[in-house]
């Protein structure tokens, strides 16, 4: 089984995200591949080479990534039909004010519903402050957000502030759901050359699986 980790960075922890999540599902056996949509834009992606995918945005200024959100366009056809999962890195979501990770899953439903799409499993970690990397402007509007949260205005320093442990479980809970899409063998082994082309795993297995259990 391969999947594919698709995902946006500005400042480098959802790449760090997205490489965890790497990690995680090779020690369970699935091959991974990880694209970092600003490396190369424009560049196309076989995503029906892969038998699920994961795409994971950090949210700045109240915007996910808009590259992103072109690919997920693109390929919506194919995302209703695969194991998808979406990760979103962000500060608001750590916050004591309800009304702040209220904003965020705003934010996230409206990204959804402009590209289309439904992914098995919609997760929100929290991501960093990473003063080291921000210009003198960001450095100081981050610092004036974190004071007005009671978080870290120390600029001298950096602070993470994902739960590694959240995102092993998020993994954990997706190659679950892969697994369920999974066609059956015998289906799968009787295609034949006048088959309708099949998916391997499919959203569609998991609904009938769902259905039978109903
Ligand atoms: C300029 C800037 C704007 C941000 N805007 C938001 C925001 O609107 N809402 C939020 O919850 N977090 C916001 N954040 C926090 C980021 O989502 C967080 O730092 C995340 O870890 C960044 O991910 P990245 O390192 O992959 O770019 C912002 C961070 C920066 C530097």
């Amino acid at each position: 089984m391969r999947a594919l980790i698709l995902f946006a960075t500005d400042e480098g922890q959802t790449e760090k995200i997205a490489r965890h999540i790497s990690q995680r599902l090779t020690e369970q056996g699935i091959a991974t591949d990880r694209h970092n949509i600003a490396v190369d834009p424009n560049r196309p992606i076989a995503l029906d080479a892969y038998d699920a995918v994961i795409v994971g945005s950090p949210i700045h200024y109240s915007h996910y990534d808009v590259r992103l959100a072109e690919y997920l366009k693109q390929f919506r056809d194919l995302l209703h039909e695969m194991p998808s999962a979406f990760f979103s890195v962000s500060l608001g979501i750590m916050s004591e004010d309800d009304s702040e990770q209220d904003e965020v899953r705003k934010i996230t439903a409206a990204y959804l519903h402009e590209t289309d799409w439904n992914p098995l499993l919609t997760i929100h970690f929290a991501g960093a402050l990473t003063y080291s990397k921000y210009n003198w402007l960001k450095r100081k509007l981050m610092q004036w957000v974190a004071k007005k949260e009671g978080g870290p205005t120390d600029t001298r320093f950096d602070y993470e502030f994902t739960n590694w442990k959240q995102v092993d479980l998020f993994v954990d809970q997706f190659v679950e759901f892969i697994q369920r899409c999974k066609q059956p063998d015998e289906e799968y082994a009787h295609r034949t050359m006048y088959s309708k082309p099949v998916r391997r795993y499919s959203v569609a297995n998991l609904r009938a699986k769902a259905e039978e259990s109903a």
